[in-house]
């Protein structure tokens, strides 16, 4: 007898569309992870349009984020058919379900959020919007909205993960078993990229000079991993508290080709600087060029990203819409024929 057919756990997650591109960091750190998912797990993957509009914003240029965002993570193997790629606003149900949360959540609760008090803090507290105040509720709603069992992210959305779990089990608690109690999924074997100009910090788009975007051309790579600060030494091995700068250069490498950091240090016997440097950009190049192009064709034929959008967008509302309609009846909402 056939084994019984056993449901793959769910994964969600997202991403912001703040970028005109992702970078080798948020690939070999956490797209390529959910690449991979496409074949373990029932995974949702979420462009999070709704979250971007929480600070200052200008509509053409999310717009061109939101496609470009997409489009990469198409460009990098996401199949529309084997996961579920959708824009957070093509799905209502989102917003619907984090009204009912908010309705759940503590003023001092939602106060405690240290994303919200950083951000206010730069940003100046009078300028600060309720969106980003009620921000990680949005968040819970991404993720509880697809009864998720797994999240992966960063270390940097614990808290946020927290009040999702807490959420879920007080909704449950207060209108019965309705929604999952979802797990924080940290992927501990992904890689952290720091800056190529400035090791000491995680590499980020905020430091365009020493980030390796996903869509900067094979000449500013090649000259970025050029001007890439090392150290005084000459000894290539490696040591990412002592030598941060040649330890990145090795961790991109021994991440793309998969070789192990053992036989990859090995070949550097009697080398130098200079062809660690090269090696690496070439690595990173030839990795980098398909994505770009990728992007570049899905880019001129916007109706078709569109289609995409659209198409994901239905496979998520399939899911979303069972678990609003659960909700709304456990709240008390009037139920009409048809809905
Ligand atoms: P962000 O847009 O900075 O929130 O990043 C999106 C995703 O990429 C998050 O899951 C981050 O953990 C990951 N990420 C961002 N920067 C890096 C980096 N320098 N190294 C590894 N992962 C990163
Ligand atoms: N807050 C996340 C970040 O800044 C993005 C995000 C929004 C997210 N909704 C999500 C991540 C749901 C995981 C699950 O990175």
């Amino acid at each position: 007898m056939p084994a019984p057919a056993v449901r793959p756990a769910r994964v969600l997650s997202g991403i912001q569309p703040t970028a005109d591109s992702f970078h080798i960091g948020n690939h070999l750190g956490a797209l390529r992870e959910w690449v991979r998912m496409q074949d373990t797990h029932d995974a949702y993957y979420v462009v999070v349009d709704q979250h971007a509009i929480t600070v200052d914003h200008d509509p053409a240029l999310l717009r061109q984020r939101t496609l470009v965002s997409f489009a990469q993570l198409l460009a990098i193997g996401l199949d529309p058919e084997r996961c579920t790629v959708f824009v957070q606003s093509h799905v209502p149900e989102h917003s619907q379900l984090a009204w009912v949360l908010e309705c759940q959540t503590g003023f001092g609760e939602a106060s405690r959020m240290t994303q919200f008090k950083d951000k206010s803090q730069k940003g100046g507290a009078d300028r600060s919007t309720v969106g980003l105040f009620t921000y990680p509720i949005l968040q819970a709603a991404d993720i509880l909205i697809y009864q998720a069992d797994a999240v992966p992210v960063g270390e940097d959305q614990r808290q946020h993960l927290e009040l999702t779990r807490d959420l879920a089990s007080r909704f449950n608690t207060n209108f019965g078993d309705t929604l999952t109690v979802p797990q924080a999924m940290f992927v501990k074997e992904t890689a952290k990229i720091v800056d190529l100009a400035d090791p000491t910090s995680k590499m980020s788009k905020s430091s365009p000079s020493g980030c390796a975007f996903l869509l900067d051309s094979d000449a500013v790579l090649a000259k970025k991993f050029k001007s890439a600060v090392t150290d005084s030494e000459r000894e290539i091995r490696f040591d990412p508290a002592e030598k941060p700068g040649v330890s990145n250069l090795l961790t991109m490498q021994q991440a793309i080709t998969g070789v192990t950091m053992e036989s990859l240090v090995a070949g550097y016997e009697g080398r130098g600087y200079g062809d660690l440097k090269a090696d690496t950009a070439e690595v990173v190049i030839s990795f980098i060029r398909p994505i770009r192009e990728r992007v570049v064709e899905l880019m001129e034929h916007p109706d078709e990203l569109r289609r995409l959008m659209g198409h994901g967008a239905a496979k998520a509302r399939e899911t979303a819409r069972h678990t609003l309609a659960a909700v709304y009846d456990a709240v008390g909402f009037v139920a009409i024929p048809g809905e």
